[in-house]
């Protein structure tokens, strides 16, 4: 049974990985870059559409990332002080709380920056938002790479 249960959060865990990552990936490095180069200063529209169809995807990915991780933490029995003990503690906490980042930075950028580039009549304030937003994201990338480097050195050790 114990192991049913592993291979099933294993799975929900990278999958949720791969969609939210992998999505934020792909929007950087593919489709941001393409749809600039087709519709320069009409990008922005296909662009608002993107995020419309990524954001659900992306918001249950955390949920399953968040309560699959916390899974494997109960059923590898390291729920308590372990979290702090020696260089794998360390790692998954470092892991949780950059996970944390990433989180806080996605929700703000979704309930707080977008509403707010929507609603700026100024030009200049909505290219500085706008930026804002995009900086935000290359952020949450690299956290993301972080947090795999970290699931990485968790798993060997
Ligand atoms: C962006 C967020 C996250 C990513 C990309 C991520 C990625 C990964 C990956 C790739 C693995 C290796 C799976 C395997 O092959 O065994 C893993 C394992 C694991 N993750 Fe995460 N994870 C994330 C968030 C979390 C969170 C928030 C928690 C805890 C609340 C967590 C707890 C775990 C645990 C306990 C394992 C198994 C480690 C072991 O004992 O081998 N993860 N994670």
């Amino acid at each position: 049974m114990r192991e049913i249960l592993l291979v099933v959060f294993i799975w929900l865990h990278l999958t949720a990985t791969i969609v939210w990552l992998g999505g934020i990936a792909f929007i950087l490095l593919v489709t941001l870059p393409s749809v600039r180069q087709v519709l320069q200063d009409k990008a922005g529209g296909l662009m608002g559409e993107v995020t419309r169809r990524f954001t659900p995807m992306a918001n249950l990915s955390i949920l399953f990332l968040f309560l699959s991780g916390f899974s494997l933490m109960a059923i590898n029995g390291n729920i308590s002080a372990d979290l702090l003990k020696g260089e794998r503690g360390t790692a998954m906490l470092l892991k949780i709380l950059l996970f944390l980042l990433m989180a806080g930075v996605h929700f703000y950028r979704g309930k707080v920056l977008a509403p707010r580039i929507a609603k700026t009549q100024s030009d200049g304030e909505k290219v500085r938002l706008q930026k804002l937003s995009l900086n935000l994201v290359w952020l949450n990338f690299g956290a993301g790479l972080a947090v795999l480097l970290l699931s990485a050195f968790v798993c060997v050790k």
